[in-house]
């Protein structure tokens, strides 16, 4: 199985949430976390192309194995392009791949990001400062609604080639029962704080 790149590091933690953008409005994002947004929308943006190009061209089944954000060439290609990004990645409460399993702190914003939507609010941002490596870092964390494009293999009634391929490659599958609009999950960029 391809283990998640932020699962293989130490992250040793030195601070609590640094900033906590949940749910605010935010006019004006520190540049740092802007920064890292931009990264989230980058990272998104060509998970969704090679997902969307592989279930246009193959059907569902043949996106089952695009949506994974630990593919090689978008951390790759990411990472050439942006020298402070640590690592990328994706957590969930009901995860897919057991890898995607959140730690506390992620599990706490990712129960803020539901509370928040539960409430009929827009859920923000979170923040941590890590170290990893040595190095000084920030943890970047924003929430991932589920299109409907998702519902094909997050949903509630997969049709049955893909439920079967779902079970062959997760047997520990937690990531069905999704109704558009829900949380499917977070996106993680970790990146070096640079002064
Ligand atoms: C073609 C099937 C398919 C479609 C469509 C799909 N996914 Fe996934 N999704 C998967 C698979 C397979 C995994 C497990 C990837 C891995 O091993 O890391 C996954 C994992 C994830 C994860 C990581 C957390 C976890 O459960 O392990 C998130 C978040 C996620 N998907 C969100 C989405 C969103 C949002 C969409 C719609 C834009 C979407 N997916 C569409 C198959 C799909």
């Amino acid at each position: 199985m391809r283990l998640p790149i932020l699962a293989c590091l130490t992250l040793a933690l030195t601070g609590n949430a640094l900033a906590n953008g949940e749910n605010k409005a935010q006019p004006e994002l520190p540049p740092e976390v802007a920064a890292n947004k931009a990264l989230v929308k980058e990272l998104a943006g060509q998970l969704k192309a090679r997902l969307m190009g592989a279930v246009k061209s193959g059907g569902p089944v043949a996106g089952i194995e695009q949506c994974q954000v630990a593919a090689p060439e978008i951390r790759q290609n990411m990472q050439a392009k942006h020298g402070q990004l640590i690592s990328i990645g994706r957590r969930s409460l009901k995860p897919r791949n057991p890898g995607n399993q959140p730690d506390e702190w992620q599990r706490e914003q990712l129960e803020k990001f539901d509370a928040a939507k539960a409430r009929g609010e827009k859920p923000g941002y979170a923040t941590r400062t890590l170290e990893v490596d040595g190095k000084q870092a920030m943890e970047f964390m924003s929430p991932i609604p589920t299109a409907g494009l998702c519902l094909n293999c997050h949903g509630e009634n997969l049709k049955p080639p893909i439920a079967a391929k779902l079970k062959e490659l997760y047997p520990m599958d937690k990531a069905t029962g999704y109704k558009l609009g829900d949380i499917r999950g977070a996106f993680t960029v970790v990146t070096e704080i640079t002064k």
